[in-house]
């Protein structure tokens, strides 16, 4: 994906690059709602999920929130490629989230609407068996062993709504790609600091076995606490794993430190440069890695 910039939420009209989307587009809807057809599902797909799942849960203790570990095992999702219906009753009695399936990335506008009415975009295909170490554009393991544990979680599911809604308001007023940095650096590869050490809740790394272990090793990368402006001004790599992880204290900070006008910051954010994503400021404190 040449575009980086929002590669997570990247536009259909953005690969009018000549590149063709994943999945299948064809008499699509207006909210880019399709079905699942879970019959259609190979059994090699299931086995691919299967390997996908057990590499991952093996190296979530130690590693990813407790809040993930918990609702993820609720999901019994271990098996095979689950059925979305069935998750999205048990998630709407839970939080009064749905998932809805769609073909791949969608437009900004239909993604942020989703969000802000409480259905998560779950996209309908598995990469193929040569891309279970790295997959460019989000297929049905990331969207949902990542995404959609957490959507289980009271604060964080009000969190992804506000965001949804935020997404609508910075189309608005310019802010894009800022508030893309921030859900990168947070929804898509955020830590957190739990009691024992630092934990993983972004499902970017949730769903990737690299990423998992290098973003909790003493490495290159920097580890700092999340301020969201600081966060809105860091350039970020879709093709390499993160050189700077933002680490919140607790989904209640996520959800107040995002809780605030971000106009004024936009405003702000636009007369300045943009920093590389391996930058430490003077001041900033690495936090220790396990
Ligand atoms: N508070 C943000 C705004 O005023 C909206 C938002 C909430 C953005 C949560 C991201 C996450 O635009
Ligand atoms: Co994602």
């Amino acid at each position: 994906m040449q575009n980086s910039k929002q590669a997570f939420f990247a536009t259909v009209a953005e690969k009018s690059d000549g590149a063709s989307l994943r999945g299948n587009y064809s008499d699509i809807s207006e909210d880019y709602v399709v079905q699942q057809n879970w019959d259609r599902y190979t059994s090699d797909e299931h086995a691919l999920w299967r390997r996908l799942y057990q590499r991952q849960a093996e190296l979530l203790p130690g590693r990813a929130c407790d809040e993930f570990i918990e609702s993820l095992n609720a999901l019994n999702a271990a098996d095979g490629i689950p059925r979305f219906d069935t998750t999205s009753e048990a998630l709407f009695k839970a939080t009064g989230w749905r998932i809805v399936a769609v073909p791949g990335l969608i437009p900004e506008l239909v993604f942020f609407t989703h969000l802000a009415n409480r259905r998560f975009p779950v996209t309908v295909w598995l990469r193929n068996p040569d891309e279970f170490d790295y997959i460019v554009e989000p297929d049905v393991f990331h969207d949902y062993f990542g995404h959609v544990p957490l959507l289980f979680n009271p604060v964080f599911a009000d969190h992804i709504q506000e965001f949804g809604k935020g997404g609508l308001k910075a189309m608005q007023l310019g802010g894009l790609d800022q508030l893309a940095r921030l859900y990168w650096y947070t929804i898509e590869f955020g830590l957190v600091q739990g009691k024992h050490g630092l934990r993983a809740y972004g499902a970017g790394i949730l769903s990737s076995g690299g990423e998992l272990r290098y973003c909790l090793e003493p490495s290159s990368s920097h580890h700092i606490a999340l301020n969201v402006e600081r966060c809105m001004r860091t350039l970020y790599k879709i093709d390499s794993y993160q050189e700077t992880y933002f680490v919140i204290r607790n989904f209640k900070q996520l959800f107040g430190d995002t809780a605030p006008d971000f106009t004024p910051l936009y405003e702000r954010l636009k007369q300045q440069q943009p920093l590389p994503a391996n930058t430490l400021l003077t001041g900033e404190t690495e936090l220790v890695t396990p």
